[in-house]
């Protein structure tokens, strides 16, 4: 049960730190799953980048999201700059085979250099859109942008970017006898608050009562 004693942020009084309240909030909003996205610039070089601020948020039509923020210096970070520019990503799910590659994909490289190289990570041809897949995931999506909302210009303000799943490849071994996908096969990795992780190692099930 709840204590007593709470700390209380008048966040709409606005005299606490933009960075202080996503620290605290990344702690709560949790376990996030992480998309690592893929996508590929106008001049053709690809990219990859982990985004945990991401969801599915339409189930007719299939409709997922992910938010990448402008960074410190209020620069758009180069997912964004080739979703805008071609309209394409691919979406592959982060399990815990390919946890340490992903962390790497987040780096900060110099322009032009491949994340794929430098992660180890390999890219594979998608079928419908120019971004690659990636080989390690047993889940990719392939998506077509929808639409961006920005959420302002300042440091660390998000762009949500929803994009349709044009085609799904989903490896076998994960799947159950009934073709249903298998958390504990699967085993992807959850994001917390600070450096933190989780993984799906007791996966349970419940079921919503009918009122009668
Ligand atoms: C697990 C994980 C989750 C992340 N989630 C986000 C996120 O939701 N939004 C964001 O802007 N950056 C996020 N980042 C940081 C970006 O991955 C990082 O800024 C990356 O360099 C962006 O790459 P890009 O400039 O090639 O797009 C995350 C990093 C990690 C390791």
């Amino acid at each position: 049960m709840p204590g007593d004693r709470a700390m209380y942020i008048d966040v709409a009084e606005g005299d606490q730190d933009w960075r202080e309240i996503y620290r605290l909030c990344i702690g709560f909003v949790n376990p996030r799953p992480i998309a690592l996205v893929s996508t590929t610039s106008q001049q053709g070089l690809t990219n990859l980048a982990p985004f945990s601020f991401y969801n599915m948020v339409s189930a007719h039509p299939p409709i997922v999201m992910f938010c990448p923020g402008l960074t410190r210096d209020a620069t758009k970070k180069d997912t964004l700059v080739n979703v805008k520019a071609t309209g394409e990503f691919v979406i592959a799910t982060v399990t815990e085979a390919i946890a340490e590659p992903m962390v790497r994909c987040a780096a900060n490289l110099p322009h032009g250099r491949s994340e794929f190289e430098f992660s180890g990570l390999t890219p594979v041809t998608a079928t419908r859109v120019r971004p690659p897949l990636v080989r390690e995931s047993p889940v990719n999506m392939e998506c077509t942008l929808r639409q961006v909302v920005s959420f302002g210009e300042q440091p660390g303000a998000g762009s949500a970017v929803f994009g349709d799943i044009v085609a799904l490849h989903i490896a076998d071994w994960i799947l159950d006898e009934d073709g249903q996908v298998d958390a504990r096969k699967l085993r992807t990795v959850g994001r917390l608050g600070g450096s933190g992780y989780c993984t799906v190692t007791e996966p349970y099930a419940m079921h919503i009562p009918k009122p009668g």
